[in-house]
């Protein structure tokens, strides 16, 4: 009985998928920073929601949000063999860091990248994305609901990838 137990509870282990959400700089403000570009949810509505949807999907999420270069890389490293996929808003060093980009090849996890505002509607600095040609895909312009698709997209992926599709 215990042994069936612990291959049941194995076996749930094996087929949930684990996703790292990664949050950049500023946007522990939104709600309150540009609410006309970025919405009027806060990070923790957004942490919330995505608590709620990776319930529903059956997937476990680890969240982290930091302003600082270095400790976004370090995060990112560290989802190296514990991480099925990342989903990451890496704000304004979508546009200049290398080290997030490296960080991201180096973990060798599957990424997304998500944008709260449409980024190819606003300056021209913003319509460069040094993630983009190393990411699967990118979820850009829908608001809070572009992590929520980009968690969704996350699942499915990990999930397709393991059914060998
Ligand atoms: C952003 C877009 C970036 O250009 C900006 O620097 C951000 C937020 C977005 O989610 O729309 O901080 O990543």
């Amino acid at each position: 009985m215990a042994v069936k137990r612990k291959l049941a509870l194995s076996k749930t282990r094996t087929w949930s998928s684990t996703v790292l959400i990664v949050h950049g700089p500023n946007l522990n403000l939104i709600g309150t920073r540009e609410p006309a570009v970025y919405g009027s949810d806060t990070l923790d509505d957004v942490n919330r929601s995505l608590t709620e949807l990776a319930a529903e999907l059956g997937a476990t999420i680890e969240l982290f949000q930091s302003n600082s270069e270095g400790a976004l890389v370090d995060r990112i490293q560290a989802a190296r063999g514990r991480a099925d996929a990342l989903v990451i808003n890496a704000g304004a060093y979508t546009h200049t860091s290398v080290a997030i980009r490296d960080a991201i090849l180096a973990a060798d996890v599957p990424a997304i990248e998500v944008h709260l505002s449409n980024v190819h509607k606003r300056e021209s600095f913003r319509h460069r994305s040094l993630l983009a040609d190393i990411v699967v895909g990118q979820v850009i312009g829908f608001g809070a609901d572009s992590y929520r698709l980009g968690l969704r997209a996350a699942v499915e992926l990990v999930q397709r990838r393991r059914a060998g599709a």
